[in-house]
């Protein structure tokens, strides 16, 4: 038993330190915390309950039987943050790189089977050198097994992942399966083959940081939801953003004690609109005056910027938005920002967060770079996600809702539940200045004829009235009130109960 008990001590000091003081140094010159440390700032104070601690690799190629680390790369447990549960794993660079072994892969695996029989929210903190090099295909095998529980967990527990170091190969499809993806700016990137591979392949010379740094993935593919300037922040980011998930899909998103009065009234959002149609306003600011103590966490900001998505709360609860933003792109409707909001939709579909839409929109794209690109299947994604989507939803129109996106943007008629309108609002096939130059066409060199038209077009359509009088507005309302009515909306939503007909599922235009 002392010799036990001495024993334990030795592997429990040999787990701590990783692959030594020299590597920790190391990842700390880098500018990155240990694995360890990012835990302890990521979980409440003393919750965290570790597992597999002593678990070692099983190689003995390569003269690894003589470097065995307890954890093997990976610390994984579970925890809690503000109270809540949450099963994390922590790869730990400093042990072979953080690469990943096939005891590494039963680790992860091993939390994640456990967090789907609970219900419990699951978050990776990646860096790591990708499949352990010396175990060859028993490491791969290991990645297709995480790849198989991301598929299974996906919609029914949250997943979320930060890459906090190198995450290249077939390494970045268990993040990419996932629900999230937050990044470190300058100590983590992302790539399917890595720049060696690419100067053989396609001749390019680009760096890491060219090809797959944080400013890569949320600036350009989108592949990433958000960057942060360190792993403290990024962290602490986490820790806020998690406070607006549900634990799992049979329930709702905790509701958090709330000061802010539902009944505030807002009077600057009576003068938002510019009286000139084109000028554009910034409907982040709407958001903010709309939400619980302006808090609004946005997704993707920097991504698809004419169109919004991100959490706020409403009275405590978790309301994911999702807006046109007219100061990009007048608003308008392209490949990336219907991807953008289609995937946001179905995550707030999957995991029961009521869903609020800011309309002010010109339209589709026009144009041959979004008709090759495939906006009518990428449109359609958008389209589709609002259709299928069954949690309460709330669309308020602040001006523009013309053509095809007036139905895709969570209208009546795709099952919207409260649709509002401020006196602003214009719900038309498309301006009035388009649509004169094609019905009247033949007046078209008649100035005065065509402004007659133009000006009888604004008066019909120009408006919430018509699209009112037919129902599919239920309201028109004063821009001060809207926090108010929305809120108001959402208690009477917050029981609401909508199924689908029975499939084993359906088939969204990919
Ligand atoms: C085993 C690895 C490793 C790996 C790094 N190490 N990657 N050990 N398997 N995949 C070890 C190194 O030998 C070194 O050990 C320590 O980790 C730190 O690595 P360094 O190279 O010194 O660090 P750095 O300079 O920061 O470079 C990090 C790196 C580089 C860019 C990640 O190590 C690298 O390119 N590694 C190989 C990446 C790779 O090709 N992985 C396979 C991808 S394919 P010592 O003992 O010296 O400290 C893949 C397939 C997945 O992942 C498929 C899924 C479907």
């Amino acid at each position: 038993m002392p010799d036990n008990l001495a024993k334990l001590r030795e592997k429990q000091q040999a787990a701590l330190l990783g692959g030594g003081e020299h590597r920790n140094i190391q990842q700390h010159l880098k500018g990155k915390l240990t694995a360890r440390e990012r835990l302890h700032i990521l979980l409440d104070e003393g919750s965290f309950e570790e597992w597999d601690k002593y678990v070692e690799h099983r190689c003995h190629d390569f003269d690894m039987q003589a470097q065995r680390i307890p954890t093997d790369g990976v610390i994984t447990g579970y925890g809690t943050i503000n109270g809540r549960l949450v099963f994390v794993f922590s790869q730990d660079f400093t042990v072979f790189g953080g690469s990943l072994s096939e005891a590494h892969a039963e680790k992860i695996c091993k939390i994640m089977d456990q967090a789907m029989k609970v219900g419990a929210p699951v978050i990776g903190m990646n860096d790591s050198g990708g499949a352990r090099i010396q175990e060859g295909v028993a490491s791969l095998g290991g990645y297709a097994e995480i790849f198989q529980r991301n598929v299974l967990a996906s919609g029914v527990i949250p997943q979320l992942s930060l890459i906090m170091g190198p995450c290249a190969g077939g390494a970045v499809y268990s993040p990419a399966i996932t629900d999230f993806i937050f990044m470190v700016e300058d100590s983590s990137y992302m790539f399917v083959t890595g720049p060696d591979v690419v100067k053989t392949v396609t001749h390019e010379s680009v760096t890491p940081e060219e090809l797959g740094g944080a400013s890569v993935h949320t600036k350009i593919s989108g592949v990433a939801d958000m960057s942060f300037e360190n792993d403290i922040e990024a962290i602490l980011r986490t820790r806020t953003f998690f406070d607006f998930l549900p634990a799992n899909n049979k329930q709702k998103p905790p509701r958090w004690p709330c000061k802010d009065p539902a009944s505030r009234q807002e009077p600057s959002l009576d003068t938002i609109i510019p009286s000139e149609p084109t000028k554009p306003y910034d409907i982040k600011e709407v958001i903010t005056k709309i939400a619980d103590e302006g808090d609004f966490f946005e997704l993707q900001p920097s991504y698809a910027q004419n169109m919004v998505i991100g959490f706020i709360r409403l009275q405590g609860s978790s309301i994911g938005v999702v807006a046109n933003q007219p100061m990009v792109l007048a608003g308008s409707l392209d490949i990336n920002s219907s991807k953008k909001g289609a995937r946001f939709v179905r995550y707030c579909d999957a995991f029961n967060i009521p869903i609020l839409t800011l309309v002010d929109v010109t339209g589709f794209m026009p144009g041959t770079v979004q008709e090759y690109g495939g906006i009518i299947k990428n449109g359609a994604k958008l389209l589709y996600a609002f259709a299928e989507c069954t949690v309460p939803k709330v669309t308020l129109i602040t001006r523009k809702a013309y053509g095809g996106a007036y139905d895709v943007m969570s209208s009546k008629h795709l099952r919207g539940d409260v649709n509002l309108a401020w006196p602003s609002a214009e719900i038309a096939v498309m301006g009035a200045k388009g649509a004169v130059e094609i019905i009247f066409r033949k007046d078209i060199n008649d100035q005065q004829a065509i402004a007659a038209r133009t000006k009888e077009y604004e008066d019909k359509f120009a408006n919430p009235f018509v699209a009112a009088s037919r129902g599919y507005i239920d309201d028109i309302i004063t821009p001060r009130e809207t926090r108010a009515r929305v809120c108001r909306s959402f208690a009477m939503l917050r029981d609401k109960k909508l199924e689908n007909p029975w499939r084993k599922h359906g088939n969204i235009p990919l």
